[in-house]
This record gives structure tokens, sequence and C-alpha cells, in this order.
């Protein structure tokens, strides 16, 4: 038997952190991009849910053509995997509208403070619905996660009702996402990548005839004059760039996802919900009350608490 090569281990073991390392980085910088283009359009244009539509069209068609050329290898599917990818596409689909919907009516920073409380959402549905329970840990830290949020929400000064339900439905769904996804993938012969390139067809699929009984062809040519003729031809590249950024960010969490647990992912997204939130601020110019500033810290502190907790 060839014994490893001495500190190949080690070796292995660091380019795989550095790979993480990478994964996350880009992870996080596609996603403060999309978050920008994707307010500066819905500013100019509110149509969430087309914007919505068009995030996940522009994913289905980046992954055709890559199979198509053989850029990436085509997945081999059958019926039964796009049987229990339905539940986990349209949890996707009803979280993914309902967080544009929601930035489309406040802050990008107000919604991922929201969004940042998902740890809240995962424990109670898990509790609740599926009958686990946790250490006494786990719950005490949702108090600092619930209390953050609250106290961030009561201090927005432009709160909005349906911003905020977007953002609490959209952390619901993706509670129940990550569930079904994580029973789907179990045993899966599908790359990352692959799983969410079909991930986004079947989104696709599903949203688009609620995109056109919610909002439809009308309104929409109404409105894209008048961004265009506001802004200027450039608009078309800023809807671009939300589209293709949001693929790319969304591609990127699911590669790595193939190599991190569940937990690790959990914890890279909440520090991805910094990275949102500081750089909305600063971009946007939002108007923040030091203790609006205060609930949302609290809030990320205790999404911390919770991953230790669960460790
Ligand atoms: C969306 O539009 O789907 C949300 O902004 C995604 O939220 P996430 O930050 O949890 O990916």
């Amino acid at each position: 038997v060839d014994q490893p090569e001495e500190g190949g281990i080690e070796k292995v073991e660091s380019a795989r952190k550095v790979k993480i390392g990478f994964y996350f980085a880009t992870w996080w910088f596609l996603n403060v991009i999309f978050n920008i283009y994707n307010k500066k359009v819905l500013n100019a244009f509110p149509f969430p849910w087309l914007t919505s539509t068009l995030s996940l069209a522009a994913g289905s068609l980046i992954m055709l053509i890559s199979w198509a050329t053989k850029v990436a290898e085509a997945p081999k599917t059958d019926i039964d995997f796009w049987k229990s990818l339905f539940p986990v596409a349209l949890a996707h689909t009803i979280g993914h509208v309902a967080a544009t919907v929601s930035m489309s009516k406040v802050a990008v920073s107000f919604t991922h403070i929201i969004k940042s409380g998902e740890p809240a959402f995962s424990v109670l549905v898990s509790r609740f619905i599926l009958g686990e329970t946790f250490p006494m840990p786990v719950y005490l830290s949702l108090v600092p996660i619930i209390g953050g949020c609250g106290l961030a929400a009561l201090t927005e000064l432009n709160f909005n009702m349906t911003g905020f339900m977007g953002a609490m439905i959209s952390n619901l769904a993706f509670v129940f996402r990550n569930i079904f996804s994580k029973r789907g993938m179990k045993g899966k012969s599908v790359s990352g990548m692959n799983y969410y390139a079909c991930l986004s067809l079947l989104s696709l699929l599903i949203l688009t005839p609620f995109a056109i009984a919610v909002e439809g062809p009308q309104l929409w040519a109404v409105g894209w004059q008048k961004a265009i003729t506001e802004i200027g031809p450039h608009f078309i590249w800023w809807v671009a760039a939300q589209s293709i950024f949001y693929h790319l960010y969304n591609q990127v969490s699911y590669m790595s996802l193939d190599e991190i647990s569940p937990l690790t992912f959990s914890i890279g997204n909440t520090m991805k919900r910094i990275s949102v939130i500081v750089s909305s601020i600063i971009i946007f110019r939002t108007p923040v009350q030091p203790v609006n500033a205060l609930g949302a810290a609290i809030a990320v502190l205790g999404t911390f608490l919770y991953s230790q907790a669960k460790q």
C-alpha cells in the first residue's frame, strides 16, 4: 500500500482551504454586485416579478449554452430527479420573488438584516413542524437574533410592511428550500453547479406564468420606456448585470456546498450579509440611526452564536 508522501495530507488540506476561501470570497463579491445592480434596476423599474424571472432566465440560458457547447457536462437526470427537485424549486421561487419584492419596497440593508434572522426560522420550523429538538444554547441564540431583527425593524426609518413581510416570507421559504434540497441532494450524482442549473430551469417554469399574471407585458412596456428615458440606453446593462450576477453567485454558493457542511455554509451566508449590508449603506447612502445599527449588529451576532451553539 502506498504511504502518503510526508506532509502530503497537510498539503491537500491547505489546498482545500484555499479553494473554499476562494469560493467564499467569490460568492460574497458576486452577491454584493448583484444586490447593487438589483436595487439600481428596481429603483428605476419597480417590477420585482419580472426582474426575478429575468435572473432565473439568464441562469437557465447560460447553463443551456454551456451544456450545448460542452463547456459544462450536462447532468444525467431522470423523472425521479425532477420530481424531488419540484418542492425545492417551488420554495426557491417563492423565496427569490419575496426577497426581490422586499428590496423593491425597502433599503437593501433592511431586507438583509431581516434575512439574517433565517436561522431562527430554521430552528422554529425544525422544532414545530419536523419535531426536532436542539440543545438549550441553540434556543438561547434565537433571543439576540429575534430581538436584534425586531429592534432594527422597529427603528427602521423607511419601514414598509410589504418590504418586511417579503423578507420574512423569503426566510421561511428558504428554510424549506434547504430542508428539501438536503433530502434531494442525498446520494445524488448531479454536481452542485448542475443541481443549481436544474433548479433555475424549473423555477423559471414555475415563476413565468405568475409574473405575467401579477405584473404583465403591458405594465412592463410602459415601465421599460420610462426607465430608458430616465436612465438612458445603458439601463439594459444594469438589467443584464443583476440577472447574470444572480446566477453566478448562486452557482458558486451551490459549488461550495459540495465542499462544506451546511453549517459552514450558513456561517458563510451570514458573513455575506454583513458585506451586503455595509456596502449597500455606503453606496445608496442609506440613512441609519445608531439604535437601528445596534439592532442589526445584535441580530448578526446572534447568528454567529447560533452557529457556535449548533457546533
Ligand atoms: C433573492 O433574490 O433570491 C435573494 O436576494 C437571495 O437571497 P440570499 O441572499 O439568501 O441568496
